[in-house]
């Protein structure tokens, strides 16, 4: 059996700053974060913009696209770490928003932003295990990253839902069954309490934490952990850009058996190798920021929609959730995947959103976090959101999400 994506699609807020915005509101020279951190622009949720209507959006958008109807869906499953309740799911308000059959198992998955993997890989199991009885699972990549303002973290926030249908008719990628490495270890990189809206983290530690956890996933791997020469292309979790050149790095030494700095004779093979495996695929990545959950996903759709593959072809993901834990497998792409290269296409998506003064967002920023119940919701129109399901609340703190518009 076959089991893999038979689609994806993506949604954003529909707004952004520019990194160099930024970077001059805080003295900072912009290319800290253009060049140090490899980032342009940032999506920026405006309340009532939250993570169950970017879900939804996105979810609608995977199932209209590619011809996927409600009704062949058995499982639901939202990856996510900015919900909006403790106890009541994102997945469920998608489950009513869509129209999804009442007999559909449908749930929450939180490791960071390690969620959505864990999704796909229980999805997974349920096709191969027959309980699936040839129904597909929705499962949905949504998260808004919110840092302080002023903190080290702020350039590295986004917004934006991946929502992918898995199934054992894929027509984009199959999953490789045989090849994975896990790693779970408990690190305090990041973590957000459940009194915050804003997360905390340890930020260099976090970057060895992931690099760590790459390290022993590959390790896992073994023995039949492909070379590197063997792999088209290589994904990984992207908190920003320059996170995914350093992985790569790691992956190269891991690969070749060294440690590389800049003098290193193998340097400049390295730079190839980045260049031709990982960096063409993450422009969109820079242009929305981190989106947790999604980022790794956002960098494959830039693979399948800039990407000229062949079947077969191995491509590798590494995921990874701070606390932390993390996985490393391997896809492939479908002959044919090409025909749906438009409909994968995020481009309009981001062409469409409406530039911030860092002044505008900052004032979003401090709304957002002073919001204390539903019913405090900021009226769309404020910022001229019109995008469908956004929500309105009640006393009771009843969310209810509709087409308002
Ligand atoms: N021109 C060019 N480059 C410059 C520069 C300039 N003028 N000034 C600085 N740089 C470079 C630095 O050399 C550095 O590059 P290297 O890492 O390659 O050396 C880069 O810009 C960043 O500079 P700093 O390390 O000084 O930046 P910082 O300390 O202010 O913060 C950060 C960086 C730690 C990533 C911070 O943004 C942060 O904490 N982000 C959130 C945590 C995070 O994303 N962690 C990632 C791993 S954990 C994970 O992946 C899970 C997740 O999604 C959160």
């Amino acid at each position: 059996m076959n089991i893999g994506m038979e689609a994806i699609a993506f949604h954003t807020t529909q707004h952004f700053i520019e990194l160099s915005d930024l970077a001059e509101a805080r003295s900072i020279a912009p290319d800290k974060f253009t060049l140090g951190l490899g980032q342009h622009q940032m999506s920026i949720a405006c309340p009532p913009e939250d993570t169950v209507h970017l879900a939804i959006n996105a979810a609608k958008k995977a199932l209209e696209r590619f011809n996927v109807s409600p009704a062949e869906i058995g499982m639901l499953v939202v990856g996510t770490e900015s919900g909006v309740d403790h106890s009541k799911p994102v997945a469920v308000y998608v489950h009513q928003a869509l129209g999804l059959p009442s007999n559909c198992i449908s749930y929450e998955t939180k490791h960071a932003c390690f969620g959505a993997m864990a999704a796909i890989s229980a999805a997974g199991d349920w096709i191969i295990s027959g309980r699936a009885k040839h129904r597909k699972a929705l499962i949905i990549a949504a998260d808004i990253a919110n840092y302080a303002l002023y903190s080290a973290a702020e350039p590295t926030q986004g917004a934006g839902a991946v929502a992918m249908v898995i199934s054992d008719q894929p027509t984009l990628v199959s999953f490789d069954r045989e090849i994975a490495g896990y790693f779970t270890n408990n690190v305090m990189d990041f973590w957000r309490p459940l009194y915050a809206k804003e997360a905390l983290t340890d930020g260099h530690y976090s970057i060895e934490c992931y690099l760590d956890a790459l390290t022993h996933t590959l390790m896992d791997a073994k023995p039949a952990l492909p070379k590197l020469s063997d792999l088209t292309a290589c994904l990984y979790h992207v908190p920003f850009v320059k996170m995914a050149t350093k992985a790569h790095q790691r992956h190269f030494e891991c690969d070749q058996g060294l440690s590389l700095d800049k003098t290193s004779p193998a340097w400049q093979r390295f730079e190839q190798s980045y260049q031709a495996k990982t960096q063409p695929w993450l422009e969109y990545n820079a242009r929305v920021g981190n989106i947790y959950t999604g980022s790794l996903f956002l960098s494959l759709m830039g693979l399948l929609v800039k990407g000229t593959l062949e079947p077969e072809q191995l491509i590798s993901l590494f995921s990874y959730g701070s606390g932390s834990a993390a996985a490393f497998s391997l896809i492939r792409p479908m002959a044919g995947y090409q025909q749906f290269k438009s409909q994968i296409d995020p481009s309009q998506d981001l062409a469409q959103r409406t530039r911030l003064s860092i002044s505008e967002y900052e004032d979003i920023m401090q709304q957002r976090n002073q919001l204390l119940t539903e019913n405090d919701r900021i009226d769309p129109a404020t910022w001229g959101l019109t995008a469908p399901y956004l929500y309105s609340g009640n006393q009771a703190h009843i969310r209810q999400y509709s087409d308002l518009l």
